[in-house]
C-alpha cells in the first residue's frame, strides 16, 4: 500500500513536471488546465496522506507552504551586479570600443535580450534541485525567499524533467528576473480593488511586493513569471558561450529572457534597435530597453568588471515610458481642418512624472487595425514632449462586449456630414462654419507659437464662439473691452488686458501669421522658411506652385497645400479682414540690418530637454544668433544641440557623422552673450 502510494507520487511528480515544461518552456501544453489541476490535486492528497514522502522539490510546493515569520539573509558568492545604461548609439559604440581595448580585438559576438522590468533574483540548484532562492538585496546579501520563488510557476524545482540536458551541474546559480505580465498585474489589481485594498502602480512594484510576502500561498496565487538572464556560479568548465548556457536553460526547463538574438558586432546591434523598440510594445511584460552582453565567456573574463558593473554587458534604454490604464470614454475632437480625432478619457495614471487622463487615439484606421475599444485596458506611452497616446489594447483582458470604435455618423459639434479622406484613415467635417472647427482655429491662432495672445485660452474661446462673438480670428480685432466684460467671470481688468493682448498680436510678423492661419502641413518651422523667402503675405499669395517649391525645404506637398489655401475664397477673405484690422502682413523689422549672427548659415536641430529653456526659448536663442532651426536631421544639418533624454534625432545625426553637442559645450563654444565663437 505504502509502496504503491510512493510509486504513484513519483509518477505524478514526473508527469506534472513534464506538463509544466510543455506549458512554460515549449508553449505547447498537452492537457487542459482542468486536467492539470486534477493531477496536482491528486498529488496534494497523496502527500497529505503520506507526509513521509513529502519533498522540497515536489511540484506541490508550487501551491505554497505555511507562512514564515520573516526572511533569513543569504550571501551571494558572486555578487549580483548592476548594469550601466545608455540611450544613444554613440554610447554603445564607446562601450564597444572599451571592450575591444580590454580584449585587444573585437568581441566575437553579442547577445541581445529584452530588459525585463521586474526584480532580480538568484536561484541555487544543487545536483539539479532548487535549494535556495534569494533577492539581490545590496548585491552581496539579500533575503532568502526560497518558499516564495518555489511558488513561481515557471521556476522549476528540479532541472531537466525530460532528461534532455545531460547530467545536472553540481552547483548552478541561475540569475534572472521575477516579473509580472501585464495581464497578471491587471488581474491582481482587480482582485485587490475588489477586496478594498490598495492596487499596485506598476508590474515591477507588484512583483517586489509579492516576493516580500510571508505567505507563499498568496505568492502562488499571484502568477509571477521568471526569465533567466545569467549565472552566478562558475560555469566555464561546462559552457563556452552564453548562447550555450541559454541552450542548457531551455533543455533543463528554465525559461530564458526572450526574444534573444545574437549579433556579430555592435553595428548589427545598433541596426536592431529600431525594430526592438517597436516589438517591445507587443511584449506581454513591461520592458524599457534591451540588454546587450558579450557571448563568449572567456572574452567576458578578459573584458572584466568595473566596481559596480560588468564591462561586458550594457543596457540600452528606450525613450518612451509606458503605463497601463483603461479607456473610460472616447471623445471626438474636431480640428481646424475638420478632421475628427478620437481622444480617450482614461483612468488617471502616472506616466513619466505627470498624471495622465487623456490620450490620443490618432485616427479610426489605427483603432480599427489595433482593435481598440471603449472599456479596454490599454498601454499608454509618452515619448519626449509629445502628448500621450494609446499604443495598444490588452485584448486578453477584455471582458465586456464593447463594439469596435466607429467614427460618429455626423459631426459631434455641428451635426454636419462627415466625409472620409482619400486614404480612408480619417473623417472630416466639411462645414467651414462648424463651431468645433472655429474653436480649433482660434486656439491655434492665439497659441504661443502663433500670434501669442496672452489670456485667450480654451475656456474663453468656447465662450466667444458659443456666444456668437467670434466666428473667425479676424473677429477678435473688432472686440472691445465691453464685449469681454459681458462674458462669464470677466472683470474690467482682465477685459482690458485681453484687448491689449489682441492689439499686440497685430505685430507678430509674417512667419507667425503663416503658422497661425493653420495651413495644412505648415508648422512653425515651415512658416518661418516661407516667410524668410517671400517677405510678405502678398508675395506668398501670388506665388506660383513652382516658386513655392523652390523655397528652401518646402517640398511639393507643402507647396501644394499653401497654394491651395490661398486659392480658397474664404481664406482670402480672412486675410483681407486681418489686413484691414491692422495685422502686419510682412516680415518684422529685417534682421539683415544688424550684423549677421555667429550661427548665420548654420542649420541646427534641437532634441531633448535643455535645462532652463523651453523648446521655444532655445529656438529663439538659436535664431537670434542667426541659425535656422530645423525639426529633423538631414544632410543640411550643421549640428544637433542635444539636451537631456535626447533620442533618435541625436542618433541619426551621429550615424550621419553630424556633430551632436550638449548645451554646456554649446555655451562654451558659441557663447551667445559674446555672440561669437571663441
Ligand atoms: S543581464 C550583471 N539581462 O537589469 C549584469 N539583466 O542587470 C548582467 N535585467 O536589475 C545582467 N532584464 O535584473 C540582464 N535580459 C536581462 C535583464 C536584466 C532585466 C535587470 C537585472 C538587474 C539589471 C541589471
Amino acid at each position: 500500500m505504502k509502496e504503491k502510494a510512493r510509486l504513484e507520487i513519483e509518477r505524478l511528480r514526473r508527469e506534472i513536471e513534464r506538463h509544466n515544461f510543455m506549458y512554460y518552456v515549449e508553449n505547447s501544453p498537452e492537457i487542459s488546465d482542468r486536467e492539470f489541476d486534477g493531477l496536482m490535486q491528486r498529488l496534494i492528497d497523496l502527500e497529505a496522506a503520506h507526509p513521509e514522502f513529502r519533498s522540497q522539490d515536489s511540484p506541490t510546493m508550487k501551491v505554497g507552504g505555511a507562512p514564515v515569520e520573516g526572511f533569513a539573509r543569504i550571501r551571494h558568492e558572486t555578487p549580483m551586479l548592476s548594469i550601466e545604461f545608455v540611450r544613444t548609439a554613440e554610447k554603445l559604440r564607446e562601450f564597444d570600443g572599451r571592450a575591444r581595448k580590454k580584449l585587444g580585438r573585437a568581441p566575437s559576438g553579442w547577445v541581445v535580450e529584452p530588459k525585463i522590468d521586474g526584480v532580480a533574483v538568484s536561484l541555487r540548484y544543487e545536483r539539479g534541485v532548487l535549494v535556495r532562492g534569494g533577492t539581490r538585496g545590496d548585491g552581496n546579501e539579500g533575503d532568502d525567499i526560497t518558499a516564495n520563488l518555489s511558488a513561481v510557476r515557471d521556476i522549476p524545482l528540479r532541472l531537466d524533467p525530460l532528461g534532455r540536458a545531460g547530467q545536472a551541474p553540481e552547483v548552478l546559480e541561475v540569475r534572472g528576473e521575477a516579473y509580472m505580465t501585464w495581464a497578471a498585474f491587471e488581474n491582481l489589481n482587480l482582485k485587490l480593488r475588489e477586496a478594498g485594498e490598495q492596487a499596485f502602480a506598476n508590474p515591477r512594484n507588484s512583483t517586489a511586493g509579492t516576493l516580500k510576502l510571508l505567505d507563499s500561498r498568496t505568492v502562488a496565487a499571484r502568477k509571477l513569471s521568471f526569465a533567466a538572464h545569467g549565472t552566478g556560479s562558475p560555469v566555464g568548465e561546462r559552457f563556452g558561450t552564453y548562447t550555450e548556457i541559454r541552450e542548457y536553460f531551455r533543455n533543463a526547463g528554465i525559461p530564458a529572457a526572450s526574444p534573444a538574438e545574437r549579433c556579430k558586432d555592435m553595428e548589427e546591434v545598433i541596426s536592431l534597435i529600431g525594430r526592438r523598440e517597436e516589438e517591445r510594445r507587443n511584449l506581454p511584460f513591461p520592458s524599457d530597453g534591451i540588454v546587450i552582453k558579450a557571448d563568449d565567456l572567456d572574452e567576458r573574463e578578459s573584458i572584466g568588471f568595473a566596481p559596480k558593473y560588468p564591462r561586458w554587458a550594457i543596457a540600452f534604454k528606450f525613450d518612451a515610458e509606458a503605463a497601463m490604464s483603461s479607456i473610460l470614454s472616447v471623445d471626438f475632437q474636431v480640428g481646424q481642418s475638420g478632421q475628427v480625432t478620437p481622444v480617450a478619457n482614461m483612468e488617471s495614471v502616472e506616466l513619466g512624472g505627470t498624471v495622465v487622463s487623456r490620450a490620443s487615439l490618432h485616427n479610426f484606421e489605427m483603432t480599427d487595425r489595433k482593435d481598440i475599444r471603449r472599456g479596454d485596458r490599454v498601454i499608454v506611452e509618452k515619448a519626449g514632449e509629445i502628448i500621450p497616446y494609446v499604443v495598444r489594447s490588452i485584448i486578453e483582458l477584455r471582458s465586456g462586449d464593447a463594439e469596435p470604435l466607429r467614427p460618429p455618423d455626423a459631426c459631434t459639434v455641428c451635426g454636419g456630414p462627415l466625409t472620409p479622406d482619400e486614404a480612408r484613415i480619417a473623417v472630416s467635417c466639411g462645414n467651414a462654419g462648424c463651431p468645433g472647427r472655429i474653436k480649433a482655429q482660434l486656439r491655434l491662432y492665439a497659441s504661443r507659437g502663433a500670434m501669442d495672445i496672452e489670456g485667450l485660452g480654451d475656456r474663453l474661446i468656447d465662450l466667444l464662439v458659443d456666444g456668437g462673438l467670434a466666428r473667425s480670428p479676424a473677429d477678435l480685432y473688432a472686440l472691445g473691452a465691453a464685449d469681454f466684460e459681458s462674458l462669464e467671470r470677466m472683470g474690467p481688468k482682465s477685459a482690458a488686458a485681453l484687448v491689449s493682448a489682441i492689439e499686440a498680436s497685430k505685430g507678430r510678423g509674417l512667419a507667425r501669421l503663416l503658422f497661425a492661419l493653420g495651413i495644412q502641413h505648415v508648422g512653425a518651422e515651415a512658416a518661418r522658411k516661407i516667410a524668410a523667402r517671400f517677405g510678405s503675405l502678398a508675395a506668398v499669395m501670388s506665388a506660383g506652385l513652382s516658386e513655392l517649391e523652390d523655397a528652401e525645404a518646402v517640398g511639393p506637398v507643402l507647396a501644394a497645400s499653401v497654394h491651395d489655401f490661398f486659392r480658397d475664397g474664404g481664406n482670402r477673405a480672412l486675410v483681407d479682414r486681418l489686413a484691414s484690422a491692422g495685422v502686419a502682413m510682412g516680415n518684422e523689422a529685417p534682421a539683415a540690418e544688424s550684423e549677421p549672427g555667429p550661427l548665420h548659415g548654420k542649420t541646427v536641430v534641437v532634441t531633448g530637454r535643455i535645462e532652463g529653456h523651453t523648446r521655444e526659448s532655445i529656438e529663439d536663442l538659436l535664431r537670434g544668433m542667426g541659425a535656422s532651426v530645423a525639426g529633423s536631421v538631414s544632410g543640411k544639418t550643421s549640428f544637433v544641440l542635444a539636451g537631456e533624454d535626447a533620442g533618435s534625432k541625436a542618433e541619426k545625426a551621429r550615424g550621419m557623422g553630424i556633430p551632436v553637442i550638449g548645451y554646456e559645450e554649446f555655451l562654451t563654444s558659441w557663447n551667445p552673450q559674446k555672440g561669437q565663437k571663441p
